[in-house]
This record gives structure tokens, sequence and C-alpha cells, in this order.
């Protein structure tokens, strides 16, 4: 199906993460629609060649910046004014129907049956359950939809000062007028809501297709031993066994397919001629940004003794010694 799309969003480095996670997470499922990602001018040209590995289409759009600190503060979330650009996914014309999914969001199986419903159909938020999450929905792309929304916007604003605020009111008549356009809440499971209902998780948990890591704390701020393949606990995961298991999940996916995408791009960074890295500003920026995410893994003055501890509390050089190909060579050289 070429004119059906999942399509994310991702304004910086970081984002993309999840955004290529999410990717490579419906491309485990086997979709049958193309993949489309927004980005911002603030993107790397290093994480646009890798997101191009993963996504059908990268596509560069500017940002949209509610700028409405007040509203935000309200979510203690100043940084969400951003999620506005979100609103760029209806000038994708040359789909006729897509569906947004946060680059929080992992999907458990195939998902392609969202393209069943129509414009506007999301599942009900975790937090204020009359209002739907804006985290996955499906849409129409039409560029009349979009400038009503800006529109909207500039008159309006949006009551949490993001775009979920601003889309529950546009859409305002989600709530009560068609319930097709509800999404059961297994499209959008809030890892975080699970712990609020454990008894209905346990029951209806097993069949989730979407988890959506939604709040400040995303997946690539925690810890992970690549030896153990666990998610390092350290007293700030909500509650239960099963955050940490889509925790788990998800860095399971960051470790087996993102990170040697970004290992890849690290070496063909390395081996470009230093003329070319004074020049090529974007290619010096993924190093930046890369090294700056592995500030969660990597310790910032290696103490040698330490070695084994730091590896063992998953604080993992990925790019320097404990890269995969140095892992690789220990581990071959053990077993011939
Ligand atoms: N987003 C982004 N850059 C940012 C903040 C947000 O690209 O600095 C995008 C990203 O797709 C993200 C979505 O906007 O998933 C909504 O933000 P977030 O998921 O952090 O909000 P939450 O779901 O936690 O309320
Ligand atoms: C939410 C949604 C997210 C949205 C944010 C700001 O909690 O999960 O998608 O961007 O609110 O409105
Ligand atoms: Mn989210």
């Amino acid at each position: 199906v070429t004119d059906q799309a999942f399509v994310t969003l991702a304004t910086n480095d970081v984002y993309c993460q999840g955004a290529l996670v999410l990717g490579q997470s419906l491309r485990n499922h086997r979709t049958s629609r193309k993949l489309a990602v927004l980005i911002t001018p603030e993107v790397s040209s290093g994480l646009r060649s890798v997101l191009r590995s993963v996504f059908d289409e990268v596509i560069e759009v500017n940002v949209l910046d509610s700028a409405d600190s007040v509203h935000l503060a309200l979510m203690q979330r100043p940084e969400l004014g951003v999620t506005f650009t979100k609103l760029h996914c209806w000038t994708l014309t040359h789909y006729s129907k897509c569906v947004f999914m946060d680059a929080d969001t992992l999907v458990l199986c195939n998902v392609d049956e969202l393209f069943d419903r129509e414009e506007f159909s999301a599942a009900p938020d975790s937090g204020w359950p009359d209002c739907f999450n804006s985290g996955v929905f499906v849409f129409r792309p039409s560029l009349k939809t979009y400038n009503l929304l800006l529109q909207f916007a500039a008159e309006h604003g949006s009551f949490d000062g993001g775009d979920q605020g601003l889309l529950n009111s546009f859409f305002s008549n989600w709530a009560t007028a068609d319930i097709g356009k509800h999404l059961p809440f297994l499209y959008n499971l809030s890892s975080s809501a699970v712990y609020t209902y454990v008894p209905a998780f346990n029951h209806f948990g097993r069949d989730a297709k979407v988890v959506h890591f939604l709040g400040a704390t995303k997946p690539w701020n925690y810890k992970y031993n690549l030896q153990t393949k666990k998610v390092m606990q350290d007293g700030t995961i909500d509650g239960s066994l099963h955050q940490l298991s889509f925790l788990s999940l998800w860095w399971n996916i960051y470790s087996a397919s993102i990170l040697p995408l970004l290992e890849k791009l690290q070496k063909m960074e390395e081996s470009e001629p230093e003329e070319c890295k004074v020049t090529d500003k974007g290619v010096n920026k993924v190093a930046h940004s890369v090294s700056e995410l592995s500030i969660h893994f990597k310790p910032q003055e290696p103490i040698p003794e330490d070695e084994r501890k730091k590896w063992e509390e998953g604080r993992i050089d990925y790019m320097g010694k404990d890269a995969f190909e140095h892992i690789k060579k220990k581990l071959d050289a053990f077993l011939h």
C-alpha cells in the first residue's frame, strides 16, 4: 500500500532514537504501509542518514512551537511546545490516510488494521479519558485541515500548550460523536498508567498492541546492561514489572537493530578525511549528539579498576572500548 503511511516526528537527535526504535518495531511486525518521519533542521545529517535506512521518507519541516510556557508549566513539561510541529503531518497529501505515532511509542504486533479507521480516531488519555491522547491517531492529510488547525491555534491556543490540547479542542466532538473513532486503549497503552489499574492490565494487558512511554522519563533515559540484556533499576521505574518488560523490549530493539546502525555511522565518520570533518558541520554534530546520548552509559572520567563494576552497572562505553567490534573480538578470541 503506497498511499498510506505511519508517520512520526523527531525534532532533535535524541527523539530520533525513539523514532528509530518505533520504525524498526513496525518493520519487525511487517507493516504493509510506508514509514515517514518528520524532522526539523536541528536533526544532524548523520541521524538523517540512519533514519533513511529505517524509514521510506525523511521529511524536513520547520519547527512550530506554541511558546506557551504558562500552559506547559501546568504539565511540568516546558519542552513540549515544539509538539505543535506534529501538525505538519496534515501536509503529507501524497498519502490518502495516515496513522501518526509519537516517537516514544512501540508496536508489539502488526497494527495495520488501524487504517480501517477514519479521521479522527484516537484512544482515550489515561489522565483525562474524555480527551484523546495524541500519541497515536488516524488522520487524513489535507492542506485545508492543516490551515484550519493553524488558524485555530492562532485564535485559541492550546489548553495544555502542546498538540494534544489543541487537537482535543479542534476535534471537540470526539468524546461523544462516534464510538468507531475511539481506538481501544490497547493501541496506546500508557506504560506509566498500567500500575494504576493492575487488575485490568492483568486481564487485558496480553493483548496490548502499542505501548506509549508517556511522561518525562523516556526509555533512552534509562541505563541498560548489554550483557544481561536488562534495564537497570534505580528506583525510578514506576511500580511494576510490566513497565520493566516494556522498557526491556524497547532496549532489545535499540541494541539489536539501532546501535549497529549508529556504530556504522560512527565508523564512517572516523574514516572521513580530516578536511571533510571540518567542512561538514553535520558530521561533527553527530559525534557530539551520539556521545551526548551516551552520557547515560558513559562516565566522564574513567577509573580503570572500576571497569568491571561499570560494565555490570550498565554504564557502557558504546563508542569507545566497549564498542561492539571490541566485544566481538574478545568473544571470537574466547571461542576459538
Ligand atoms: N517531540 C519531539 N521533540 C521534542 C519533544 C517532542 O520530536 O523535543 C515529539 C516526539 O515525536 C514525541 C512527541 O513529540 O514523541 C510528543 O512528546 P512526548 O512523547 O515527549 O510527550 P508525552 O507523550 O510524554 O506527553
Ligand atoms: C501528551 C501526548 C503527546 C503530546 C503532549 C502535548 O501527553 O502523549 O503526544 O504531544 O501531550 O500535548
Ligand atoms: Mn509520547
